[in-house]
């Protein structure tokens, strides 16, 4: 019930309701994960049932594929699908450049691969995931098991003359055990603080025998719609930068946006 709910979660939800307008019929679409890419869901979900809109989606982890079959949508995987026309996700982090820390969820090798086949990328966000520069947010980063403790070290040992503020790291854990991924690997979180140089560094860290992927998404994404606690939400293109911004009003109609202007 979206007028109940808290300004953070306004903001996602507003977010994902102006992202489902970019999903079109017959399209394959790669659906995210985390709490902004399950309001997307949902709101694909109302899409189907009421408009009987069908496209495809991709899901980047099981539970989003748990949930969107929950929705009604059509689930296939990757390989089935080979190629995309879009991808929706969530972020962490974004900067101006578009650039995202990505993994807070622990599903960026998925969220990566599927961005990386799309045609676009489109991520829905509060406006408290915007940043000046990366690397507030502990930059995930997924590694095989076996000998995951040498990886640590050697993650760490990497970072020593590039450009950032923090280099420790440290072993997700779910509970008393780590955290473990939907391909069965571990995330080390990374405390950099800021990174100065993401190309580098993404480099950098994917040089590292036992590193699978970092969750640093470079050049990947073309729109960010920023989503605020008072129902506005902006559209963000790499090119043009503000596109246009609209407001959703909760006291209103679920459906009613009203146009800003650009
Ligand atoms: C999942 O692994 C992440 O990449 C999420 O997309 C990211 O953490 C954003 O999640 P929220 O939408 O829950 O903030």
């Amino acid at each position: 019930m979206p007028s109940d709910l808290s300004p953070i979660d306004k903001a996602k939800f507003v977010a994902a309701k102006r992202a489902a307008r970019f999903v079109e019929p017959g399209m394959r679409v790669g659906l995210g994960t985390g709490s902004t890419a399950a309001w997307l869901v949902r709101c694909l979900g109302e899409l189907v049932r009421d408009e009987g809109l069908r496209f495809t989606g991709v899901p980047t982890s099981t539970r989003t594929a748990q949930l969107a079959r929950e929705e009604g949508i059509k689930v296939i995987g990757l390989d089935e699908a080979r190629w995309l026309d879009l991808t929706i996700d969530g972020a962490d982090e974004f900067d101006g450049d578009l650039n995202l820390i990505k993994g807070g969820g622990g599903a960026l090798l998925q969220e990566k691969i599927v961005a990386t086949a799309s045609d676009r990328m489109v991520v829905i966000a509060d406006i408290s995931k915007q940043v000046e520069a990366l690397g507030a947010f502990p930059l995930p980063v997924e590694v095989i098991p076996f000998g995951w403790q040498t990886t640590k070290t050697l993650v760490e040992e990497s970072l020593v003359g590039l450009d950032v503020l923090g280099r420790s790291s440290t072993l997700r854990m779910n509970g008393e055990a780590p955290f473990i991924t939907d391909e069965g690997n571990y995330i080390l979180d990374l405390h950099l603080h800021r990174i100065a140089n993401p190309r580098q560094l993404s480099l950098v860290l994917n040089q590292v025998p036992g590193v699978v992927e970092n969750g640093l998404f470079l050049d990947i994404c073309d729109h960010v719609i920023v989503g605020h606690g008072d129902g506005r939400v902006e559209v963000r293109n790499i090119n043009e930068g503000i596109v246009s911004t609209e407001r959703f009003d909760f006291l209103e109609e679920e459906n009613l946006f009203t146009d800003l202007g650009d």
